[in-house]
Order: C-alpha cells, then sequence, then structure tokens
C-alpha cells in the first residue's frame, strides 16, 4: 500500500466529514468516504502534500486557502442531472402553473422568475428556458428569466458554457432540438452540441452556497426547482434551507423538490399542493 492510499485516521476522517457538512451542508456517509478520497488524490499531488491524511489536516487548519477547500467541495458534489429529469414536474408546470401563473395582470404580460438553486451543470434550468419558450410560443403573454446556482464552481462554469455531449440531448422531441440546440461549430466536437442564443440569453448562472445565511437574489421569484440536493442534508439543514429558499419567493410563488425529498419538506407557510409541490401562502 503506498502513503497515497493508507487508511485516514478516525480522528482526520470524522474532522473532514463535519468540515464539509459544516461548509456545504453534504453528510458523507462510510460508503462514500473511500470514493471521495479516490477524487481528492489529484490534489493531495497538486498541493504538495505527502499523503491525504497531510492534505486534510493543512485543508483544514486553512494553509491550503479558500479557493482549495472550495476545489475539494467542488471535487465531492454528486453532479448527476439530465434534460427533463422528473418530467412530471415540467409538465404540471406547463401544463397547470403556468396558465395560472400569466392570467389576471390587468391584461399586461407578467415577468416570470424561476430559478434552479442547485443547478449542476445547468441541464434543469435550461429546460425550465425550453418550457417557457415553448409556452411563448403556444402564445401565452408573458416574459421569464431564468436563474441557475450551484454551490460547485466548475458547474456553474460549464452551465455558462451551455455546452453538453449530443447523448445528453438525444431523448428531447425533433421540435424542442430543432429549435434550442444548435450543432456542434468546431468539427473537432461534432459529439458536442449547444444550446441556442435565444435561450441562453435569458438564463443566467451563478455559483452560491445554499448553506450560507442569506442569499443574495430576488425576494420575488415565482418558481423555484430545490430538486435532488436535500437528499444529501440533515434535517436541521434541510429545514434551514427550505425557509430560506421560502423568503425569496413571491406569495404564491412555487417550490419543486426532488421526487424522493417530498416527504422530508416541512415547510410552515407553504402550502403541499402535490407530494413534492409547494405554494407559498
Ligand atoms: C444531484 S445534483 C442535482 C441537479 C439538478 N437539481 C437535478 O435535479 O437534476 C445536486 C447538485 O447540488 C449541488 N449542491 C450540493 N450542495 C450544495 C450547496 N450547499 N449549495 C448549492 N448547491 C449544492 C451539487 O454541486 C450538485 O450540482
Amino acid at each position: 500500500m503506498t502513503k497515497q492510499q493508507a487508511v485516514l485516521s478516525s480522528e482526520t476522517n470524522a474532522r473532514f466529514r463535519a468540515a464539509v457538512q459544516r461548509l456545504s451542508g453534504i453528510i458523507l456517509p462510510d460508503s462514500k468516504v473511500a470514493m471521495v478520497e479516490q477524487r481528492l488524490r489529484r490534489r493531495v499531488l497538486d498541493t504538495g502534500q505527502k499523503d491525504m491524511e497531510a492534505y486534510l489536516q493543512a485543508l483544514m487548519a486553512g494553509r491550503l486557502g479558500a479557493a482549495e477547500m472550495e476545489m475539494a467541495i467542488d471535487l465531492i458534489t454528486t453532479n448527476t442531472t439530465s434534460f427533463f429529469r422528473e418530467n412530471a414536474h415540467f409538465d404540471y408546470l406547463r401544463d397547470i402553473l403556468l396558465p395560472q401563473m400569466v392570467t389576471g395582470h390587468n391584461g399586461s404580460a407578467p415577468r416570470l422568475k424561476l430559478w434552479s438553486a442547485a443547478c449542476s451543470e445547468g441541464a434543469e434550468a435550461f429546460t425550465l428556458a425550453m418550457v417557457m419558450a415553448q409556452a411563448q410560443r403556444s402564445g401565452l403573454r408573458f416574459d421569464w428569466a431564468v436563474l441557475g446556482t450551484d454551490i460547485s464552481r466548475s458547474m456553474v462554469e460549464k452551465a455558462r458554457a451551455a455546452i453538453y455531449a449530443a447523448d445528453q440531448v438525444s431523448a428531447l422531441n425533433t421540435d424542442l432540438l430543432t429549435r434550442y440546440i444548435m450543432a456542434a461549430v468546431n468539427p473537432a466536437e461534432k459529439e458536442q452540441v449547444r444550446i441556442v442564443p435565444e435561450l441562453r440569453q435569458k438564463v443566467r448562472f451563478r455559483q452560491m452556497n445554499l448553506m450560507d445565511p442569506s442569499y443574495p437574489i430576488d425576494r420575488d421569484i415565482d418558481v423555484i426547482f430545490l430538486r435532488n440536493v436535500l437528499i444529501y442534508f440533515n434535517a436541521e439543514d434541510r429545514a434551514h434551507v427550505v425557509r430560506r429558499l421560502q423568503s425569496h419567493l413571491r406569495p404564491g410563488g412555487y417550490l419543486f423538490v426532488g421526487h424522493s425529498e417530498g416527504m422530508s419538506v416541512k415547510a410552515d407557510g407553504m402550502e403541499r399542493i402535490r407530494p413534492t409541490i409547494f405554494r407559498k401562502m
């Protein structure tokens, strides 16, 4: 066994997991520790530490700087996502909520604000954008903007680039593919596609940690998607995050959580209108 593969002392292991939870909310189960060590191995080399134990100790003592801590958190996050993931949410938004949200307003076209609050590489935010653009095409009168945020800087950069592997969009129907997906311009990147400028102009991304005590975000958001991130948090952090997000919804605004997360959300001041959809009262 090389030094780098040496098992962490149980004290460093526990302190590292506590630091990850404090900084990101993410609870690392025992089963994930080996995977995390493997992902961080490159950082041990790049920062010139003699082994994982030394790296983690230096990291937690702050000797490697805040940027290194951010990079470590970035490496341990799970970023699995896809376009139209948990599609029933987008159907509900398009067929039930949007028509309600755009009626009234004394004949003027409302401007809807949507937020993908743990957006990973942006597929969820761009799915929302496609749903909005298609609803406008169907004749609904409204304007819209989508914000995507994530703790992972590298994911936010990827989302901003809006470039995806061709097979990530292969399940989109022909209409969506034709309207919103561009073929790669560079022939060397023919396995890649890009979201069209028409959508990119209306979707913004920024790095943001849901564990921060306050969020630099508008307080009149119409729809927040907070999906497949609460599962990594404990009950207390889940409740804090939901409460903070709730304070950024306008009254009557909606919060969507992932299909496996609905039962873990308890939110005073929110009405559960579907198992995973809440309306701010
Ligand atoms: C599994 S992905 C879910 C992506 C998307 N919402 C979906 O359902 O497809 C979880 C995302 O949550 C992000 N995340 C984890 N902890 C976070 C935190 N404290 N603040 C913001 N984002 C966080 C991760 O970086 C990751 O991109």
